[in-house]
């Protein structure tokens, strides 16, 4: 699997920093394959971020990346590992902790407005993808 899924969280298109997170990843060599803005509905945030039901902050995490339109991306690359490329770029969930360099640790510092999503695993990014663009998968 050479496609994940990538998203401009809401925050990230509210600071208009749209095209310097597709910048990046598309200056590291990844493509885009398909692109949408788009205000993601409830039913899709829950299907998307179901592994953190239950936890305490999963109302508050459905509620932020539904707030506002959020880019929804499939990104390319060259070979299968194209997801952990993207984590790479992305950096600690926690921007306080993300390395400079990465898009979390140059342009964020707080966990819960932390800018981009990326797929974590080969089957994360079938699953992600299917989502919200399905038959790209
Ligand atoms: P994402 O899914 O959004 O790309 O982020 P991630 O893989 O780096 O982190 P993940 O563990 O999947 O968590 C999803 C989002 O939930 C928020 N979070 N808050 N308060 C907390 O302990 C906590 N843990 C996670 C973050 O905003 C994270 O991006
Ligand atoms: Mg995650």
């Amino acid at each position: 699997m050479n496609r994940t899924l990538v998203i401009v969280k809401p925050d990230g298109m509210e600071r208009g920093l749209a095209g310097e997170i597709v910048g990046r990843l598309e200056r590291k060599g990844l493509r885009l394959v398909a692109a949408e803005l788009r205000t993601i509905p409830r039913a899709d945030a829950l299907r998307h971020y179901a592994e953190h039901e239950g936890k305490p902050f999963f109302e508050d995490l459905v509620a932020f990346i539904t707030r506002s339109p959020a880019l929804l991306m499939v990104v390319e690359g060259p070979d299968d590992e194209t997801y952990a490329v993207v984590r790479t770029l992305m950096g600690a969930t926690d921007p306080k902790k993300a390395a400079p360099g990465t898009i979390r640790g140059d342009l964020a510092v707080q966990m819960t407005e932390n800018l981009v999503h990326g797929s974590d695993s080969h089957e994360s990014a079938r699953r992600e993808i299917e989502i919200f663009f399905p038959g790209l998968g």
